[in-house]
């Protein structure tokens, strides 16, 4: 793998090969020292032009774990804010020579064209409507913990899909799992065509969730809707919030966050026992770091990392400590 761009551009094997490079970190994650020298020297760029909590923090503590020197820049702050254009901060922040570049941004395509500038490895940390691999990545990693397959599983995707770059990404992600997807929200909110572009189902009424095995809710994005979608938030949510009632004993619950709460889900199933929202943000930490390690090593462990270890890189000498 060269860049992260899509889910598209990935084989299953790839997908494979991620989350188990990504259960080993998780048990470098368990250790004393959660420190290892795998990436020491490289210096990755986190650029995000869009707001960010969980995307922005887990890629910086993933590089940081991997013991790589980070530059993150924020738009609001940098000199993004005097009109500085996307090519011209590339160009900027490649003079610092990275070996990888990770952007968010709010335009379609904007990690394709940072591919087409520079000569590191780009991570698509979200790009408009488009795609937020990462997030899928991190959902499958999450969902293979509970469920160890996600061969055969239904899963209803429900809420604003048509915004939605984690519903694109994750439909293309679970379906090449071998999972059943179905996507659901009113009719405004669902992009037409959208069952031949992707190859999941479409429903439009909350009836049948209960066959979900997984019922993976969206959030409304308010801040990329120039029209009104819904009549009102109010009854947005009495048709297609998830809450107690509609949430069967068996049916895991996931969000990619953040959550609007009491709108596309109710307080108590956000902390109650089926919530996998949590151990989504635990699992963006171990599946960045197996993403930024496939990216910059090329799946290969480095020259002079553990000779004779095979898995050098899950299993390398913890940093230690200074004296
Ligand atoms: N899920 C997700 O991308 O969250 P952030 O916007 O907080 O990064």
């Amino acid at each position: 793998m060269r860049h992260l761009l899509a889910i598209g551009d990935l084989e299953r094997a790839d997908i494979e090969r991620i989350m188990e490079r990504a259960e080993g970190f998780a048990e470098v994650g368990r250790r004393d020292i959660k420190k290892v020298p795998t990436l020491r020297g490289r210096t990755i760029v986190n650029l995000f032009y869009e707001s960010s909590t969980r995307t922005s923090s887990s890629f910086e503590l993933a590089a940081k774990r991997l013991s790589a020197d980070v530059v993150s820049v924020k738009a609001v702050g940098s000199s993004v804010d005097k009109g500085e254009s996307l090519k011209d901060t590339i160009a900027t922040l490649g003079a610092y020579g990275p070996e990888a570049i990770v952007i968010r941004s709010p335009h379609a395509g904007a990690a394709d064209l940072v591919a087409r500038w520079s000569d590191a490895a780009v991570i698509n940390a979200g790009d408009g409507k488009h795609e937020h691999p990462s997030q899928a990545l991190l959902d499958v990693y999450t969902l293979r913990r509970r469920l160890g397959s996600l061969a055969g599983k239904r899963i209803w995707i429900v809420g604003d899909v048509l915004h939605s770059r984690v519903a694109r990404s994750n439909v293309l992600a679970f379906r090449m799992m071998g999972a059943n997807v179905t996507v659901c929200g009113p009719p405004t909110l669902i992009p037409r065509g959208i069952e031949r572009a992707l190859g999941c189902a479409v429903s439009y009424e909350l009836d049948g969730l209960e066959e979900a095995d997984v019922v993976y809710a969206l959030r409304m994005q308010r801040e990329r809707m120039r029209e009104s979608f819904v009549p009102s938030i109010r009854e947005y949510a009495a048709k297609y919030q998830i809450d107690s009632r509609r949430l069967g004993p068996r049916q895991l619950l996931m969000h990619p966050g953040p959550v609007n709460r009491g709108v596309e889900l109710s307080g108590e199933v956000i902390d109650g026992p089926n919530s996998l929202i949590t151990e989504q943000v635990e699992s963006g930490l171990v599946v960045r770091m197996a993403i930024l390690y496939e990216l910059l090593t090329g799946g290969r462990p480095r020259a002079g990392e553990r000779a004779g270890d095979s898995d050098a890189a899950t299993d390398p000498t913890p940093i230690k400590e200074p004296a």
